[in-house]
């Protein structure tokens, strides 16, 4: 080593062969074979992990952000080296992305386990990949620095600001009320996307970049600069450069994603009126570091959580615009004292003291003063009742106010494929007071809980004029989109949730004030549908691969929808701590 420090660069894991000397000159040997001299691999190693892929354009920035990180790395004297790992797109992940999570998470814990790198450079970003990176880095336990491919630019349609996804389905919606035609609806799929990155709204991605950012785990300021800027190149650099201090330093992800830090994790999410997915996405990270989701004490935090950030799909700003307005170092200065300050960070420093560097307030209209907020408590709430005795949530800041205490007859469907059947049939029996249901979408069912809970209005009342109406799945939906709609219910219908129960015409009752989600049908009633479906609807186990390991292995929603195996084995408390 040149350096004294933790790092042991190409002699980490030296013991296949039973002879360290051995294994030492065969590793510097083949790697010579790239042309690296002595001088080169007698350093600190930081290892980047490179997601690009042809079929990832969130990540199309990857090669220029993988540059500007090794110039960073080699500013401070180690040595970079990149090594790739599987990359998931939201739109090229069949069956669901989020299926594949645990996969990625696997390959990430894997690989940084495997090879001789003292620190990680993790360059995630479309909406799996930064939990998918978190949760392999906490499992793995090298030092790890998270940096996110940031978000694209947005486009432009006959006029009007357009970006990806929540102007997507505002337009498709459109398109399906026969509001706009065909000619305009291939116009407007040109312009949605503007440049490579992630998506320009609140949707995952940016919500898992500003968590990521606010948990300690990437560098003040780096959530928000969009892809192509500057700002994302320069952020890169010092990431690299940070990235060999973490290995000299050794800090790991568990001292920085304390119960504190998780906590302002879930603090910003709320204040963000962030992505539900973010939820299982945090309580599957706290999960590998020993920590459970205690729904109730987050839906206390949310209740105390103002929506601060006045970005689609709850308000009308882009990506671009947070970044100009300060990003998430100005929501902290507003959200202040709500922040657990005292946390380490990526930085070595605490989060407080990063705080008191952050730039001094302007004038702008992206996040709101805690005094005049985008809505007055947080983004999601929980809900429980018969209908989901483990917890289902809402985003109720981009619910409709009338339908949130509502009253409705059951529409049933039975999974993804009679949705699709269905939901558009003319003969549907279906009115705007009633209440969608659908079912056997949850981790196993569909199986990986696709984003479908985002049920679309049935055409007929699309026509109509019909926006919304209250929506009830076991599934997820995207972060990009908005309305009266229930996910996550648990447990899920082909675990034996009640949500398997439900019938065409039962009356449905949802209560957001009193957190409630009932079905209105007598308890006995209840109990001689569940002795008639006993054993019925069950999933099958698939006979081999990674199916097989998904069925037999995944949690329900807020277990995170990890792998039961590979959470971690000491249980240490929940999250958000009670107060
Ligand atoms: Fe990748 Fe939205 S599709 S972030
Ligand atoms: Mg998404």
């Amino acid at each position: 080593m040149t350096e004294a420090s933790n790092t042991e660069g190409l002699r980490c894991n030296l013991t296949n062969y039973g002879d360290p000397g051995f294994a030492l000159f065969l590793r510097k040997a083949f790697i010579k074979g790239s042309g690296y001299t002595d001088d080169a691999l007698d350093r600190t190693i930081v290892g980047i992990v490179n997601t690009g892929s042809g079929f990832n354009p969130c990540h199309g920035n990857m090669p220029q952000l993988i540059e500007a990180v090794k110039r960073g790395v080699m500013l401070q004297g180690a040595l970079p080296v990149e090594f790739p790992t599987i990359s998931l797109h939201e739109s090229f992940s069949w069956p669901t992305s989020m299926y594949l999570r645990n996969l990625m998470s696997m390959d990430t814990e894997e690989m940084i386990r495997a090879l001789p790198v003292d620190a990680v450079v993790l360059i995630g970003g479309c909406d799996k990949t930064v939990p998918a990176q978190l949760m392999g880095a906490a499992s793995a336990r090298k030092p790890a620095i998270q940096l996110v491919t940031g978000s694209m630019l947005t486009g432009s349609h006959r006029g009007r600001t357009v970006g990806a996804c929540t102007d997507c389905r505002a337009f498709w919606g459109m398109y399906r009320g026969e509001e706009i035609d065909d000619q305009e609806i291939d116009e407007v799929n040109s312009r949605l996307v503007g440049s490579v990155g992630t998506c320009s709204v609140a949707g995952t991605a940016s919500t898992m970049a500003c968590v990521a950012e606010v948990m300690g785990m990437s560098l003040p300021g780096s959530a928000t600069p969009p892809a192509v800027t500057a700002d994302r190149m320069r952020f890169a650099e010092l990431t690299g450069q940070r990235a060999v201090e973490l290995a000299r330093e050794g800090l790991t992800i568990d001292k920085i994603v304390t119960p504190e830090a998780l906590e302002n994790a879930f603090r910003v999410l709320l204040a963000l009126g962030g992505s539900t997915n973010g939820l299982v996405h945090l309580a599957a990270i706290a999960g590998r570091l020993g920590y459970s989701l205690d729904l109730a004490e987050f839906d206390e935090m949310s209740r105390q959580t103002p929506v601060l950030i006045n970005l689609k799909p709850v308000g009308e700003h882009y990506m671009e615009d947070l970044h100009r307005a300060g990003g998430v170092p100005r929501l902290l200065q507003e959200l202040d004292s709500l922040m657990n300050k005292e946390v380490l960070t990526v930085t070595g420093r605490t989060l407080g003291e990063e705080m008191a560097e952050a730039p001094a307030p302007f004038e702008q209209d992206v996040i709101r003063e805690r005094s005049a907020p985008i809505y007055p408590a947080g983004g999601i709430a929980v809900l429980k009742g018969n209908l989901a005795p483990n917890g289902a949530i809402i985003k109720q800041v981009a619910a409709h106010p009338d339908l949130m205490e509502h009253q409705g007859r059951a529409v049933v469907f039975e999974g993804l494929e009679d949705l699709s059947n269905r939901i558009d049939d003319e003969d549907l029996d279906v009115t705007a007071d009633d209440v969608l249901i659908l079912r056997n979408i949850g981790p196993l069912g569909a199986p990986g809980m696709p984003e479908a809970g985002y049920i679309p209005i049935p055409k007929k009342l699309a026509r109509q004029g019909v926006k919304d109406m209250v929506r009830i799945s076991d599934g997820r939906m995207s972060g990009t989109a908005s309305g009266t709609i229930i996910l996550h219910v648990s447990p899920e219908s082909v675990a034996g949730g009640p949500l398997g129960l439900v019938q065409n015409g039962d009356q449905v009752w949802l209560s957001v004030q009193e957190r409630s989600i009932e079905l209105l049908v007598p308890e006995e009633e209840l109990q001689s549908r569940t002795e008639a479906s006993a054993g019925k609807n069950q999933v099958e186990i698939p006979k081999r691969g990674y199916h097989k390991l998904f069925i037999e292995n995944v949690t329900q929603a807020e277990e995170g929808v990890d792998f039961s195996f590979l959470q971690s084995e000491t249980l240490r408390g929940s999250v958000p701590q009670r107060r």
